[in-house]
């Protein structure tokens, strides 16, 4: 079964109180998404290989340690898992970036593929797919589902708040997709929104309504 991370860091937690306030304008949600995923990041690349290099310090020879040439896509599901790619560049700065374009259809809930544009060697590399929000899990597992197709073999879903509705979905459709959660919330309203949640995130990111 896939695991869930929590990541329940005072930074983190205290970004994403200021996402879930009504208040909070687009230039600090954007901004706090950015961050957000940022250090999101930091924790979900725990696991890339390492390889011993020899260098020359200023005072003696030195056996390091140098990421052994992981390659990785980011996959940002359009619109919001946007607002996460440019925090995850800045520490994954040459890492290619696929896009997945779904929306949910307000009446059955269900994600619709709009777009889909992959680096060409997909099948070769490790994905992080973004979503700031896992709700009914739809758009997740659509997302999988497609990258799976083309050939990827290591999946990463990283979401700011999910759903436990949601956490389920992913995980009975695709055990192997580890999840990387800033905060596990508490239900799913009638319309499918995250209870509390912090409303629509692409609306908030992009100043649509
Ligand atoms: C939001 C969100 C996820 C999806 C989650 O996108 O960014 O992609 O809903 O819901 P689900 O887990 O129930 O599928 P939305 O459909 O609002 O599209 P947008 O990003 O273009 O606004
Ligand atoms: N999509 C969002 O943007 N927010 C929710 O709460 C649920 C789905």
């Amino acid at each position: 079964m896939a695991t869930v991370h929590e990541m329940d860091h005072p930074l983190i937690q205290h970004k994403l109180s200021l996402m879930r306030d009504k208040t909070t304008g687009v230039k600090e949600f954007r901004e706090a998404t950015a961050e957000i995923a940022m250090l999101m990041c930091y924790e979900a690349t725990r696991d890339l290989p390492l390889k011993e290099i020899g260098i020359e310090t200023p005072v003696a020879p030195a056996k390091v340690k140098v990421i052994s040439g992981k390659k990785i896509a980011l996959v940002p599901i359009l619109r919001a898992g946007l607002g996460m790619v440019e925090g995850m560049l800045e520490l994954i700065p040459a890492a290619k970036v696929g896009h997945i374009g779904l929306y949910r259809d307000p009446e059955t809930l269900q994600p619709i593929e709009y777009y889909c544009k992959l680096p060409g060697d997909i099948d070769e590399r490790d994905v992080l797919l973004l979503d700031p929000m896992l709700a009914t899990g739809g758009s997740a597992v659509a997302a999988i589902d497609g990258l799976k197709r083309r050939g990827v073999k290591h999946i990463k879903l990283m979401n700011l708040i999910a759903a436990p509705e949601g956490i389920e979905t992913v995980q009975k459709a695709h055990p192997d997709v580890d999840i990387f959660v800033a905060a596990i919330d508490e239900k799913l309203n009638d319309h499918g929104y995250i209870i509390p949640g912090l409303g629509d995130a692409g609306d908030r990111i992009f100043g649509t309504k």
